[in-house]
């Protein structure tokens, strides 16, 4: 199997979309991610992969921690905001390029109108290949539209389901 054949064929399992946001030193970040998965419940622990060529890798690391954001339905904008090559910048007036949002008790960057978030200490980071596995411990976590419609990535297109 090569690395095309590889990509159609995982593009079968829907995932959700994030953002995965980092805060170093008042310089802030964020990366669209869908390689997002929960690992541990004891202790709480969850997973993103990140492109070992992403500004996220080395912002994340610098940081020590990152917050994920789990995108609406209604935030196709948002992902393909973050999706792009942006370069950490300090956020004036609550926003980040262009996107509003808050900062936690850590820090950490939580943007606007998503499902939920959690915040979290960098707790390990594995090798990947060409991708970092980045654990976080999570800190801090709440729903802000408990039921409402999430963003799916499927077959490298956006998905949305009914509200659950
Ligand atoms: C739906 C979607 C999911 C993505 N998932 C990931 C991912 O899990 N990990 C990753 O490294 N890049 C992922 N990307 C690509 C990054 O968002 C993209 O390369 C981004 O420009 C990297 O940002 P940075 O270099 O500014 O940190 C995804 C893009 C999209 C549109």
């Amino acid at each position: 199997m090569d690395s095309r054949d590889y990509r159609d064929t995982v593009g079968h399992f829907a995932t959700g979309v994030t953002v995965v946001t980092t805060n170093v030193g008042g310089s802030l970040h964020g990366m669209t991610a869908n390689a997002f998965c929960s690992v541990s419940l004891e202790p709480l622990l969850l997973l993103v992969c990140v492109d070992n060529l992403a500004t996220c890798h080395g912002q994340v690391t610098a940081a020590g921690s990152f917050a994920i954001n789990i995108l609406a339905a209604d935030q196709e904008d948002l992902s393909n905001l973050f999706a792009q090559r942006l370069l950490p910048v300090e956020a004036r007036d609550g926003r980040l390029h262009g996107a509003p949002f808050r900062l936690d008790d850590h820090g950490e960057v939580l943007l606007d109108g998503c499902l939920a978030h959690f915040s979290c200490a960098l707790h390990a980071v594995h090798d990947g290949g060409d991708h970092g596995i980045f654990v976080g411990r999570v800190r801090e976590g709440a729903i802000h539209r408990p039921g409402e419609a999430p963003l799916l990535y499927y077959r490298g297109r956006y998905a949305t389901t009914a509200a659950g």
